[in-house]
């Protein structure tokens, strides 16, 4: 098998077809439950080209709404879209354009005095709902509906995970620009051949190379050991290593899952790690990361999650470099082939092949791209003629 051709990373006009038929059918992590406290409390989402809205009703549940104004669709709640943090909004949404409110369920239920429309029925301009799915304390949104439930997805290939409710957020979340394609980004975190050329030089490892196993579908799973020192080891992974040696008779293990098309989800012995590859412009991108955990605040464990996070931050730090380097090498490439992907490549494979799957429709903007040259060429030979 190949690897996506080079155009795929190239060419602006794939985003729309990339958009409707790999993400808006997806599931995408938005945040912990715990980011959402209360009720009236929101969270913004944004993942291509589209905002999602997600709040805690006063019955305890969610509610899942696209971001804009049924008026003249206006932003409704506005800020950070990756972080995840809470805005406040106390039950309703109140538009800041022109005072359009919404409640919780997403009704329109006043419009400010003095605003008159022919024939107007504001139950036909309710908000715009989506999908929205709890998985072990962790919150999904869908823009249209996916093919599979979300639980139907996770517990095939995370049956054994234990229930992560309970946890906190121990990292402010970051939201680093990459100068790469979403979808370069997602197959470096599936690509496991780079781990012994390009990491030792790099950046230090905490656990070992993975190796993904096909799951049933939707999802993949990998479980790794804690890895022994190498080249390019620092004080905080031999400080990791050591306490985690420390603690367990057993080698320490991180279980990892990935969510098609772009989450990476790592369990280790000090929590959760998150990180969610958001696609941008043509050759950009942006790597959402989070970090949760267990109620422990024991110097120990402190310790254990400090050293993680300084480990996760050289490491990112160096995939994003990578990854600026592999872009380039594409443009460099330009229509020529890409080459194989090796046999063992389980997670790179799968990820090729579902993209191949999706986006072999030709792209939209495409077909108006060539209808334009055409009428350039028609318009040219008429001048000349
Ligand atoms: S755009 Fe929201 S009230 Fe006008």
């Amino acid at each position: 098998m190949r690897g996506l051709p080079a155009s795929f990373y190239l060419d602006a006009t794939r985003a729309p077809l990339e958009y409707s038929a790999i993400f808006a059918p997806s599931w995408q992590f938005v945040c912990h439950v715990s980011d959402l406290p209360a009720s009236g409390t929101a969270v913004r989402f944004d993942c291509g080209g589209r905002s999602a809205v997600v709040l805690r009703t006063k019955a305890g549940g969610l509610q899942g709404f696209r971001n804009a104004c049924r008026h003249r669709g206006a932003r409704l709640v506005d800020g950070d879209a990756h972080t995840g943090l809470a805005f406040c909004i106390d039950g309703r949404l109140r538009c800041a354009y022109h005072g359009w409110t919404y409640d919780e369920s997403g009704a329109l239920v006043s419009i400010p005095a003095g605003q008159h429309f022919d024939e107007f029925d504001a139950d036909a301009h309710s908000l715009h709902p989506l999908h929205v799915a709890q998985w072990r304390g962790l919150v999904f949104v869908a823009f249209q509906t996916p093919r599979l439930a979300v639980e139907q997805v996770l517990d095939v290939v995370a049956g054994a995970w234990p229930d992560l409710t309970s946890m906190r957020r121990v990292i402010e979340p970051r939201a680093t620009p990459c100068a790469a394609d979403w979808k370069l980004a997602c197959e470096h975190m599936l690509d496991t051949a780079h781990f012994d050329i390009a990491r030792p030089a790099l950046k230090p490892r905490l656990f070992a190379p993975l190796i993904f196993e096909q799951g049933e579908g939707d999802a993949l799973r990998a479980t790794a050991e804690v890895a022994t020192g190498g080249l390019g080891d620092t004080w905080s992974s031999r400080v990791y290593r050591r306490l985690l040696h420390d603690r367990q008779s057993t080698p320490a293990r991180a279980g990892y899952v990935y969510l098609w098309p772009n989450l990476l989800l790592q369990l280790a012995p000090d929590g959760l790690s998150i990180l969610q590859v958001l696609p941008g412009a043509t050759g950009h991108s942006t790597l959402r990361e989070l970090r949760y955990a267990a109620v422990d605040s024991s110097r120990e464990m402190r310790l254990l999650r400090y050293t993680h996070q300084r480990v996760r931050r050289q490491a990112l730090a160096a995939d994003a470099r990578m990854l600026v380097r592999v872009q380039r090498g594409m443009g460099a490439l330009g229509a020529a082939e890409t080459g194989p992907i090796a046999t063992g490549e389980v997670g790179l494979r799968w990820f090729a092949a579902r993209c191949r799957a999706r986006l072999s429709a030709p792209a939209p903007a495409s077909s108006t791209r060539t209808i334009r040259s055409r009428s350039r060429r028609r318009a040219t030979s008429s001048a000349a003629t």
